[in-house]
C-alpha cells in the first residue's frame, strides 16, 4: 500500500477517536449541569434545551448495543408492553434458592436528559456494590423504547462486576399513559403546578398505579427514584416489610424540608395546634416519594386505596386540607397520610436520606434544621433538587 493511504488512515482513526472523545466530555459536562430534579421529583420531567437533544444523539450513535442483545426475552401484550433482560449471570445460579427483590424505577426521556442515564449508572452501581451474590433483583423500568435500550446496556455493564442474578423488564410509557388517563386526569387537577403536557403528567404519577402495572404474581416492590444511592444492601431494606403492621400498604421516609408546612398554611392557620406540617418527632412533615416500599397485593385487594384514586375523594381531601400540591405522586401519598395514617408504615429517614435545602433560604432557616437532620449512618441517599451526594469513601 503506498504510504500517503496509511497516513490516510492513521489520521481517520485519530480523527474518530477524538470525536469520540470531545462527545463523552461533553457528555459528562451536560451531565453535571443538567439534573433531572430541580425541586423534589415534581421537575422529573424538566425540559432538557435543545442542545442537550443534539448532544445526547450523537453520543448514543458511537456506543454499539448489540452486546445486550443476548439473553433478551420480548413478550409484548395487548394491555402492557413486557420485555425482559436477563444477565448472563442467570444461567450460573440456581433461581429459585434466592430470594427475589423487586425494584422499580421510572426511566424516561434519557434522550433529552443525559443526567438521568448517569444517575441510573450511579444508582445501580451502588445498588449492586453492596448486595450479597444469593439475591435476584428484578428492575421493573418505566420507560420509552431508546430509554430502554439505555438501561440495558447499564444494567449489562455493571452486572459484570457482580453475581447478583439480574432481571429488567420495561413497561412503556406511552401504553401506561393510555391504560391510566382517568386516574391520570384526575390527580394532576390536584397535585401539579400547572397541568399540561400529557405525557410527563403520566410519569408523574406512575408510581401510585404499579400495582396494576406489575404483574400480579408480584407481591411487594420497592420504588426508588433515579436520583438515589445506597450505601447499604437493598436485603436490609426489603427486610424493613417485616415491621408492617397488618394494615399497612406502603413504607415512605419523613419529608426533610418544611414544604408540607408551607402548602398546610391555611389549614394550620384554621387548626393552630395541629401536629400536621410539624417535623418529625412529635409532629408529621408529610412523607418523600424517593424511595416507597408498596405491599402491592394489598394495594390491589384494599377498596379504600382504589377509591382513594377517584376525582369524589381527593375532591374532598383537599378541600378538607386546603391541600395545593406540586409535588406529584408524593403529595397524594402525603395528602391520604394525613386522613389515613394507619395505611402507613414510617421507613427510617436513614432510608432515604434527601439532601435538598431549597427550602431554608425561603423563609425557613429558623426552623429548616428540624426537618431536614437524620442522624446516624445513612444508608440511601437522595440527591433530590439535583444535590450532590457525598462520595462513597467520605
Ligand atoms: C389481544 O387482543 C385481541 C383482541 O381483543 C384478543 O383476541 C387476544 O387474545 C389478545 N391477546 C392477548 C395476548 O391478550
Ligand atoms: C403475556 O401473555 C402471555 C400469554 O399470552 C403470558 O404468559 C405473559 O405472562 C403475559 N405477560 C404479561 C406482562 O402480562
Ligand atoms: C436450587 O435450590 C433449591 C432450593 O434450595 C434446591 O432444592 C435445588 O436442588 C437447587 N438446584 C440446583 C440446580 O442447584
Ligand atoms: C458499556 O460498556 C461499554 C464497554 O466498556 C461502553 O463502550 C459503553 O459506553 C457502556 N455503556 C453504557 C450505557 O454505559
Ligand atoms: C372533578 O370534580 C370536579 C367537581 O367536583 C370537576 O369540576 C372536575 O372536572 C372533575 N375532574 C375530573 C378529572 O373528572
Ligand atoms: C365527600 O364528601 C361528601 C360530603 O361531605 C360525602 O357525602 C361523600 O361521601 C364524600 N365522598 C367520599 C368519596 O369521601
Amino acid at each position: 500500500m503506498p504510504k500517503s493511504i496509511h497516513l490516510f488512515l492513521f489520521l481517520l482513526v485519530t480523527c474518530s477517536f477524538l470525536v469520540c472523545l470531545y462527545y463523552s466530555e461533553i457528555e459528562k459536562n451536560v451531565s453535571r449541569r443538567f439534573g433531572p430534579h430541580l425541586l423534589g421529583s415534581n421537575l422529573r420531567n424538566l425540559r432538557a434545551s435543545e442542545d442537550v437533544f443534539a448532544l445526547t444523539g450523537a453520543f448514543l450513535n458511537v456506543t454499539p448495543s448489540a452486546s445486550v442483545q443476548h439473553g433478551e426475552v420480548e413478550d409484548q401484550n395487548n394491555t402492557s408492553s413486557f420485555y425482559s433482560y436477563h444477565s448472563a449471570n442467570t444461567k450460573h445460579a440456581n433461581f429459585s434458592s434466592a430470594e427475589t427483590i423487586h425494584l422499580a424505577v421510572i426511566f424516561c426521556n434519557v434522550g433529552q436528559k443525559a443526567a438521568l442515564k448517569w444517575n441510573f449508572k450511579k444508582m445501580t452501581r451502588s445498588l449492586f456494590k453492596h448486595c450479597s451474590n444469593n439475591i435476584a433483583l428484578h428492575f421493573h423500568l418505566v420507560t420509552d423504547p431508546s430509554s430502554w435500550e439505555i438501561a440495558k446496556e447499564v444494567i449489562h455493564n455493571e452486572s459484570k462486576k457482580t453475581k447478583i442474578n439480574i432481571q429488567a423488564s420495561a413497561y412503556f410509557v406511552d401504553t401506561f399513559a393510555q391504560q391510566f388517563v382517568t386516574t391520570i386526569e384526575v390527580l394532576q387537577q390536584y397535585f401539579s403546578a400547572k397541568p399540561g403536557t400529557y405525557y410527563n403528567q403520566a410519569l408523574f404519577y406512575a408510581s401510585v398505579r404499579l400495582p396494576d402495572l406489575i404483574p400480579s404474581d408480584v407481591a411487594q416492590l420497592i420504588f426508588v427514584d433515579v436520583d438515589t444511592e445506597f450505601r447499604d444492601s437493598v436485603e436490609k431494606l426489603n427486610q424493613q416489610f417485616e415491621y408492617f403492621d397488618d394494615q399497612q400498604l406502603l413504607g415512605l421516609a419523613p419529608e426533610l424540608s418544611p414544604v408540607y408546612r408551607h402548602i398546610l398554611y391555611v389549614y394550620r392557620n384554621q387548626h393552630k395546634t395541629s401536629l400536621l406540617g410539624e417535623p418529625k418527632g412529635k409532629g408529621f412533615p408529610g412523607y418523600n416519594s424517593g424511595v416507597v416500599l408498596m405491599k402491592l397485593n394489598m394495594m390491589r385487594q384494599s377498596n379504600l386505596y382504589q377509591s382513594l384514586l377517584t376525582n369524589m375523594s381527593l375532591a374532598n381531601l383537599t378541600d378538607k386540607y386546603s391541600f395545593k400540591g406540586h409535588l406529584g405522586d408524593q403529595d397524594f401519598y402525603t395528602l391520604v397520610a394525613l386522613e389515613y395514617p394507619h395505611l402507613f408504615y414510617t421507613l427510617p429517614c436513614n432510608w432515604n436520606r434527601q439532601l435538598c435545602q431549597w427550602w431554608k433560604s425561603k423563609g425557613y432557616e429558623d426552623i429548616f434544621d428540624l426537618f431536614y437532620e437524620c442522624k446516624g449512618f445513612i444508608s440511601l441517599y437522595h440527591g433530590n433538587c439535583n444535590s450532590q451526594i457525598p462520595d462513597a469513601n467520605t
